[in-house]
């Protein structure tokens, strides 16, 4: 192994993971380590950044060991769950408390409350997000007003808030560096999409110093180094972006137009809009696809939140499934799901219909459901909440003309082949799913100077493709669509 090796840090909701790349883009080594999930209350969801850092490290460590030292490591990526917020002393670099995840639903009531007071127009415009308490701004006034030790340091002048990925940097620094990329500040409801920087207006209404937050960077570049105590030899940090923008950018989604769907623990579509700031009617997010050499590009963006964690959920609560990958061969051992219809809103619904409130439905049962029939449906739940963003992503005038698909759950055949169905849309599928790591590699390369841009980096690093194409009738696609409707509509 050469020196061009990259090192990747994919801290994902579930896991956290450490992998190791090539310039061609060929994987060369695995590190991954789940990470415990807190469901402390109804609607709260929490993670221990400690535990986050530490397990990071250890996988990281690990990678580093694999290369041969650090020394044949040329960069560090990172790439991450975005929205969730950590808090830490800048003193101690510990964490004060729990981060709250993404998909916590606790600021509800505060978005609600701001909406009443007719604040979502301003916040669309300035930010491109909804209020809603999927992103970061909401959740860190929440730690703001009710935890005591987050109080107690920003009354010091010792606190630090940030998203995950300003959390690793600042302990791969070990404090020497506090920064955000453009694509993660982009999700905080605190950042302005046109002129690139924190909101002095928006700091207000979220009740939130300037003072507590990290410098806005560029997504590629020499952002950063890594103490050199950590992997015996200081690393370059020189990429990092949001995991759907990582992924965006390792499904080659490098011109204006092109989309994909990465199906992780949620589904998140992002279409590529170039260098103009997205506006939509349709309920739908504008964020920074990436910021280079200080010029953004942005994309619009649906989010689902729940995907996988369906799959998890009916694995690891229900107890219906030993593993994810059952649910291909029990989806296919059937010819329909019996009428059974699941509307995954175990945390709310996201894009497009922003319902912080409502709740999962499983409709449809029967004495002669099984558990085929629930798998078949969560699966097919992933194809509907797709249609639902093709509508509103058509609705606002961009009409797909295909999908690329990535993310682990899209190894799963079936469900592929019951997306390019229901959408009556080829749907091509990358033979190596890990494209949020792909991409973090492809910025880190770009940033530390092996390939000269990013459309260099996706030839050189993105390999080859499969395509599903639509092959269902009409009729039973519109039946399909309908159940679907009517059991959303009572959720
Ligand atoms: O916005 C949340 C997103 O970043 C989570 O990604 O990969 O955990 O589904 P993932």
């Amino acid at each position: 192994m050469t020196r061009a090796n990259i090192l990747v840090l994919d801290e994902g909701t579930t896991s956290t993971r450490a992998m190791l790349f090539d310039g061609e883009g060929a994987l060369h080594g695995v590190a991954q380590e789940e990470l415990e999930q807190f469901y402390p209350a109804s609607g709260r969801v929490e993670h221990d950044a400690a535990e986050i850092w530490n397990k990071t490290l250890r996988c990281a460590q690990a990678m580093v060991e694999k290369a041969g030292g650090a020394a044949q490591v040329a960069a560090i990526g990172i790439t991450n769950q975005r929205e969730t917020v950590v808090a830490w002393d800048k003193t101690t670099g510990e964490p004060l408390t729990r981060a709250i995840v993404w998909q916590d639903r606790r600021t509800a009531d505060a978005c609600a409350k701001l909406k009443e007071g007719g604040q979502e127009d301003m916040v669309r415009s300035r930010t491109g997000l909804l209020l809603d308490p999927y992103f970061s701004g909401t959740k860190m006034r929440w730690l703001l007003e009710n935890d005591d030790a987050v109080r107690a340091a920003a009354d010091a002048g010792t606190l630090a808030m940030g998203t995950v990925e300003s959390w690793l940097v600042w302990k791969l620094t070990s404090g020497a560096r506090f920064i955000s990329d453009a694509s993660n500040a982009s999700r905080t409801l605190l950042y302005n999409l046109e002129q690139g920087e924190w909101d002095e207006d928006l700091l207000d209404l979220f009740g939130v110093p300037r003072a507590v937050l990290p410098d806005i960077v560029d997504c590629a570049g020499e952002l950063a180094e890594t103490d050199s105590a950590l992997f015996g030899n200081a690393i370059p940090i020189c990429g990092m972006a949001g995991d759907q923008q990582a992924a965006t950018i390792g499904q080659g989604c490098l011109s204006p137009g092109d989309t994909k769907a990465t199906y992780g623990t949620g589904a998140f579509i992002l279409a590529n809009t170039g260098s103009t700031v997205p506006t939509s009617d349709n309920r739908l997010l504008s964020t920074v696809l990436y910021q280079l050499d200080g010029e953004r590009h942005y994309a619009v963006e649906g989010a689902v939140f729940v995907a996988g964690s369906l799959i998890k959920y009916l694995r690891d609560t229900l107890g219906l499934i030993d593993d994810a990958g059952e649910t291909e061969a029990l989806a296919r051992s059937i010819t329909d799901s019996g009428g059974v219809v699941i509307v995954p809103a175990l945390s709310g619904l996201g894009a497009p219909h922003w319902r912080p409130d409502a709740r999962a439905s499983i409709t449809g049962l029967g004495f002669d459901t099984g558990r085929a029939h629930i798998a078949r449906a969560a699966l097919e739940a992933m194809s509907h909440q797709t249609h639902d963003l093709a509508l509103a992503f058509a609705a606002d005038g961009a009409h797909w003309t295909g999908l690329k698909v990535d993310g682990g759950m899209s190894a799963n055949d079936w469900m592929a082949q019951d997306i390019a169905d229901v959408l009556g849309l080829p749907v091509t599928r990358p033979d190596f799913v890990e494209t949020t790591a792909l991409g973090a590699a492809m910025l880190a390369a770009v940033g530390c100077g092996m390939h000269a841009d990013l459309q260099a980096a996706a030839n050189a690093m993105i390999g080859s493709t499969r395509t599903f194409r639509p092959n269902m009738n009409a009729d039973t696609r519109d039946e399909r669509v309908a159940r679907w409707e009517a059991a959303i509509a009572k959720v």
